[in-house]
């Protein structure tokens, strides 16, 4: 059977059915050799992508100039609002239109959650979420989940800790939305009480028969556990540095504590002070590996949206 992806924009995990994941996986791993610059390919050339970055970001913005490059394409965009006519005052949806203008597929970050909703609702061409305030980081989850299909063999029957600020953290609401299209799935959400997975996600997992059990510590899960994903405490959502000063720090994991343990450490990066720096020469560090994972999701992602909406 031929498989089709039907969605023309990535703005939320949400929309997305198994069988589109899958979809999506599955390209990805045809595109490895290409990704890793053993093959060249020109299947986008020409095609340009549109980088609009209104945040920081330092993994997602290179992967997607990675991706859209090996495919023969190149990308144009701005790192910061400061860079762009947005500081002389010019809107966000005259921004968007001149995107349009020139690239094939945009690729939008912006501090506000529903900004890359809002641009595909204005722009005809394929429009991508790179991380929308607290909201969703949907390109993250699809490497995630590539990360652990590759690392376990399956996303099926898993047990996951999501562990730090699970409040704020935009990649554990998009992973527990799409974990919900699995089967047997157990979270574990490990998070001081202020920072605790918001209701609206608890509630999606409800809906989706995802087990989850909230708890303090990591000593509580770890012995459970396939993946420990850690996630770094977002100081930049915090309105009084004071509350961010009180609970930073408070999860570390460390190369004892994962002795003997049979699972793997993922983390979305950047890491602050979360994972010591002694796990990385062990076998349970694959937060790399994740990273370098992002350049054939990516390019399945762009090759996928460019060659079904063609300008
Ligand atoms: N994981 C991630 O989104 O990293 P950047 O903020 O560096 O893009």
């Amino acid at each position: 059977m031929i498989k089709i992806f039907k969605l023309k924009n990535i703005i939320s995990i949400k929309d997305f059915e198994r069988e589109d994941v899958e979809y999506i996986l599955d390209e990805a791993a045809k595109l490895e050799d290409i990704a890793q610059s053993k093959e060249v390919s020109e299947e986008l050339k020409g095609k340009l992508l549109g980088l609009m970055f209104f945040e920081p970001s330092t993994r997602t913005k290179m992967s997607f100039e990675t991706a859209i490059k090996r495919l023969g394409g190149d990308g144009i965009g701005f790192e910061n609002s400061g860079s762009s006519s947005v500081s002389k005052g010019e809107s966000i949806a005259d921004t968007a239109k001149m995107f349009e203008g020139y690239c094939d597929a945009l690729v939008i970050r912006h501090e506000l959650e529903g900004v890359s909703k809002f641009i595909s609702d204005i722009v005809d061409v394929p429009v991508i979420n790179a991380g929308d305030g607290a909201g969703q980081h949907p390109t993250q989850t699809l490497l995630d989940l590539y990360t652990i299909k590759k690392e376990i063999g399956k996303i099926d029957d898993l047990k996951i800790a999501l562990i730090g600020d699970l409040k704020y953290g935009r990649t554990v609401h998009s992973l527990s939305n799409a974990l919900g299209l699995f089967k047997n799935i157990k979270i574990y959400l490990v998070s001081p009480p202020e920072l605790r997975m918001p209701q609206e996600i608890l509630h999606d997992l409800n809906k989706t028969n995802v087990e989850y059990v909230v708890a303090d510590n990591i000593s509580e899960v770890i012995d459970d556990v396939n993946v420990l994903y850690v996630t770094r405490i977002q100081k930049e959502r915090f309105i009084d540095i004071e509350d961010y000063l009180k609970i930073k720090g408070a999860y570390i994991i460390n190369k004892k504590m994962l002795e003997g343990k049979d699972l793997i450490v993922m983390h979305p990066l950047p890491r602050i002070d979360e994972i010591d720096t002694d796990v990385d020469d062990t076998k349970y560090n694959k937060y790399f590996v994740q990273a370098a994972n992002a350049v054939p999701v990516r390019m399945a992602i762009l090759k996928t949206l460019i060659k079904n909406n063609p300008k």
